[in-house]
């Protein structure tokens, strides 16, 4: 039995009280991997950001709304787990100033400067032990297996799930697994909770099996 944290859903960057950057991510294959991992039984802490779906009752969930919370959550639960799984889509960039009060119409076009938010699963795949293990997605609308290999390497995870941007918000999903290092595992594509069993499938072999002989 492994102990694995996973993130998913979108988070909210706010740039005054009542307005915010987010993205379409529903957390559906946060639930889907949830389920798929305790049905292993693994036990299971899922590091969300607003989603209207439940997490299966088994799981433990930390609630969350910005990146940087998402970030703080991750590194503790991760902490004392054995592996990590991003299925989240946190948002990207942040405004550089956020209004304490709701920024009042003036007739003119405003202009917002947004800086970077931290890499959750990039931060703390450069700080696991050798032990731990990450396994990222990547949504990419072009030359798909590139780019997900390229991201494999540039976050140092150990494996990555690439599927393409019609997953967001649907019930489906189509995906590749692809082990670090660029071997390509496997093709997966149906309904999330089916795509998400064949997922830790291939984690449980690739990744938990070959620590707990070490
Ligand atoms: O770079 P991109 O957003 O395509 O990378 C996707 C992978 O990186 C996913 O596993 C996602 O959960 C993770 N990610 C993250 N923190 C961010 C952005 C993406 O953990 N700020």
């Amino acid at each position: 039995m492994a102990h694995i944290v996973i993130t998913s859903g979108p988070t909210r960057q706010y740039l005054d009280p009542v307005r915010y950057l987010t993205n379409a991510s529903s957390g559906r294959m946060g639930v889907s991997l949830a389920q798929a991992a305790l049905d292993l039984g693994h036990q299971v802490t899922v590091i969300s950001g607003p989603v209207s779906l439940d997490y299966p009752s088994e799981a433990k969930v930390l609630w969350v709304t910005t990146t940087q919370e998402m970030l703080d959550a991750t590194r503790i639960a991760f902490s004392t787990a054995d592996g990590l799984i991003g299925a989240a889509a946190p948002c990207d960039y942040m405004p550089e100033a956020v209004g304490t009060s709701k920024l009042q119409k003036t007739g003119n076009d405003i202009t917002i400067h947004l800086k970077e938010t931290p890499d959750i699963v990039a931060t703390l795949a450069a700080n696991k032990s050798p032990k731990q293990w990450v396994v990222a997605f990547a949504l990419e609308t072009e030359d798909v297996r590139f780019r997900a290999i390229v991201k494999l390497s540039r976050k140092a995870c150990d494996m990555i799930v690439s599927n393409s941007a019609q997953a967001m918000n649907s019930d489906e999903n189509n995906v590749e697994v692809i082990l670090k290092g660029g071997t390509v595992l496997d093709q997966l594509y149906g309904p999330k909770p089916l795509v998400a069993a064949g997922i830790l499938r291939l984690i449980d072999k690739h990744l938990i099996a070959p620590c707990a002989n070490t």
